[in-house]
């Protein structure tokens, strides 16, 4: 999708509002870090604190003033007016465990979906506007489908990387049914391919590094809308392309999120249809028998 064009003289239409919405978002996370807070669990390793709670109230409460009809989904538990037409899903700190040790990566995000009349409770509708907010570099990524994607206003397209062996890509693993996840054997056999596999810890933040060409791909098991809603419509607004691993298009509580610049896509469905037949791995010795053969070593 090309980015505005000069002529598209049509205002946005939810864009102004819903960014000035996850700048006072993040201006109040970057409040809470610089005061410090105490961090509660959810689960095993699933961390919260009062910052998530406090500005998903916050966002909630100013989305319902600016959109009165719109409805709210986000990860503390906001449903708002779940029949409406348009449905945003709110992560309001995407990188807790970032946040939470003092880390400086994290983001605000929130992504508008229109259901029009008919569909029915489990099929998605159409992504339809895209705000995160990174408070600590002060960079507000937006789009609205068709109007093309922005930073700081000013128009962003995924890179022109063409191949795997030359990018730089990103992966996550879960903060709950961490035991259930083959995600380690990826990030292995894509570090071994690319430039790279970066695990920055907010999936928000990576999908718009492939937006904005700082990472060609990110991929993820068990992500939520709320987490992928905005980033999914920068991606292809920046004229990237996002599926599951077998190539099907992205859904809002798929299990599986593949994101790239397009252009090294299908290698990358490739490596996933060979990595989940078992073929072309690369073996990585186990700790005993590295441990082995560095005796072996020293014993020479
Ligand atoms: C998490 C982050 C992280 C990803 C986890 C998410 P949260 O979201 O996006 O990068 O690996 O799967 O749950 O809990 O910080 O909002
Ligand atoms: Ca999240
Ligand atoms: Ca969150």
């Amino acid at each position: 999708m090309s980015a505005i064009a000069a002529e598209d003289s049509q205002p946005l239409q939810w864009i102004p509002q819903a960014s000035i919405i996850a700048r006072e978002a993040g201006k109040r996370l970057r409040e809470f870090l610089a005061q410090g807070v105490e961090t509660e669990y959810k689960g095993d390793v699933d961390l919260v604190t009062i910052a998530d709670r406090t500005v998903e109230k916050l966002i909630r409460e100013r989305l319902g003033t600016t959109f009165p009809e719109h409805g709210v989904y986000g990860e503390e538990g906001t449903r708002e007016r779940m029949q409406g037409e348009y449905r945003w899903y709110v992560d309001p700190l995407d990188g807790t465990t970032n946040f939470a040790h003092g880390f400086p990566h994290f983001c605000v995000s929130m992504g508008l979906e229109h259901r029009p009349p008919g569909l029915k409770p489990d099929e998605d509708g159409s992504l339809v506007a895209a705000v995160l907010f990174d408070p600590n570099r002060d960079e507000l990524f937006t789009a609205e489908r068709g109007r093309g994607a922005t930073l700081n206003g000013k128009p962003i397209h995924v890179s022109k990387i063409p191949e795997l062996a030359e990018s730089l890509v990103a992966t996550g693993f879960p903060s709950h049914k961490r035991h259930d996840n083959p995600n380690i054997h990826f990030y292995q056999e894509f570090t071994l391919r690319s430039h790279g596999v970066r695990r920055a810890g907010s999936a928000a933040l990576d999908l718009a590094y492939v937006a904005c060409g700082r990472l060609e791909a990110f991929w993820e098991f068990n992500l939520n809308p709320w987490d992928t809603a905005a980033g999914f419509l920068l991606v292809e607004e920046a004229g990237g392309r996002c599926s599951d691993y077998a190539g099907g298009p992205y859904k809002l509580d798929s299990r599986e999120v593949l994101a790239t610049n397009g252009l090294i896509h299908e290698e990358m469905l490739g490596f996933f249809r060979d990595l989940f037949a078992g073929r072309n791995l690369a073996p990585i010795p186990t700790p005993r028998e590295f441990a082995e053969r560095r005796a072996a070593r020293a014993a020479r």
